[in-house]
């Protein structure tokens, strides 16, 4: 049985696995063909922070293979009162057939995954958020960008971290550009890099947006302020400034490239409007295949269980 924590535990051939049954069911379900991959399945989705996309796609995901969610908010469950987090993986997996949880530490995660009898999914952690950068993927190579170079700029993040990891697995060049004192996790880095002298991926790390996004292919971003960090707003909009990706930048881009965002977006900040509306046809469609990507893991999931 296997879990979907990181991108880090996966090889290259599973990823793509991941993305091809991921493609064929989006193809599928634009036909309105409904497969019942997982018939009579039900995903316990806990959620410990608040979430839009998260929740409907996995929602509306398992459904449409054929099963049902379960939305179980932290402030509904026992969990929220103490509970600890093993005992509740030991229930809920006995129930369920998959679960999918978000939350804070990455160790949370880890502790459930490790007492479930069923496999896990990452809804976002403060160290990774896996789903929606296979989400990315799907997407880029929705919109010809095969082997591209992608910048990054802005936090060093959970969505960092994670584009840190598909590149580094797939082999894609990625350049992250981050203000002082909000560089990528230096343990997640080193780790990245050893994977990506193993798939020959390019990746660098500097604080100038211009230079991350000079001739690049796909430009990204995301907040400024993540779920948990709303007491250092003011700080952080201090330490941004500069960071806008806004046409000036996208300037500096390629002609042909495109925006990407996991939302939300906050307009003026990370993202300027115009830049944001420019792209919003690859952006929403980024967020729709959310719902694609997901079945395909969830498949793929439960086709690798023992
Ligand atoms: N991108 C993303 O995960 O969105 P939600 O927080 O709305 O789930
Ligand atoms: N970095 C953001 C992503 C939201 C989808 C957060 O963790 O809040």
């Amino acid at each position: 049985m296997r879990h979907f924590l990181t991108l880090k535990d996966f090889t290259k051939n599973e990823i793509l696995e991941m993305i091809t049954l991921a493609q064929k069911i989006k193809q599928q379900t634009k036909q309105r063909k409904f497969v019942p991959y997982m018939e009579k399945q039900t995903l316990g989705m806990i959620f410990e922070k608040s979430s839009t996309r998260t929740r409907v796609s996995f929602e509306t995901g398992i459904y449409q293979l054929g099963g049902v969610g379960l939305f179980l908010s932290s402030n509904d469950i026992q969990l929220g009162r103490g509970e600890p987090m093993k005992d509740t993986s030991r229930v809920i997996s006995r129930m369920v057939d998959m679960v999918m949880i978000r939350t804070f530490e990455q160790s949370k995660i880890e502790e459930f995954a490790k007492f479930s009898k069923v496999p896990v999914v990452n809804g976002l952690t403060d160290a990774y958020h896996p789903v929606q950068i296979m989400t990315d993927y799907l997407t880029m190579l929705e919109f010809g960008k095969e082997n591209p170079t992608v910048a990054y700029v802005g936090d060093g993040n959970n969505i960092t971290h994670s584009w840190l990891m598909l590149a580094a697995k797939l082999g894609f060049d990625l350049r992250v550009a981050t203000p002082k004192g909000y560089e990528c996790d230096a343990s997640i880095v080193s780790e990245a890099l050893a994977f990506a002298k193993e798939s020959g991926a390019k990746i660098s790390f500097s604080t100038d947006p211009k230079e991350a996004v000079k001739g690049c292919d796909v430009v990204t971003t995301d907040t400024w302020v993540s779920m948990g960090q709303e007491d250092e707003k003011e700080v952080r909009m201090k330490a941004f400034d500069g960071y806008i990706v806004d046409e000036t930048l996208m300037n500096l881009a390629k002609e042909d490239a495109i925006f990407l965002h996991c939302l939300p977006a906050y307009r003026g900040y990370e993202v300027s409007e115009e830049t944001f509306e420019k792209h919003a046809e690859v952006i929403f469609t980024e967020a729709e295949n959310r719902l694609h990507a997901q079945k395909g893991i969830m498949v793929w999931l439960d086709n690798h269980r023992i």
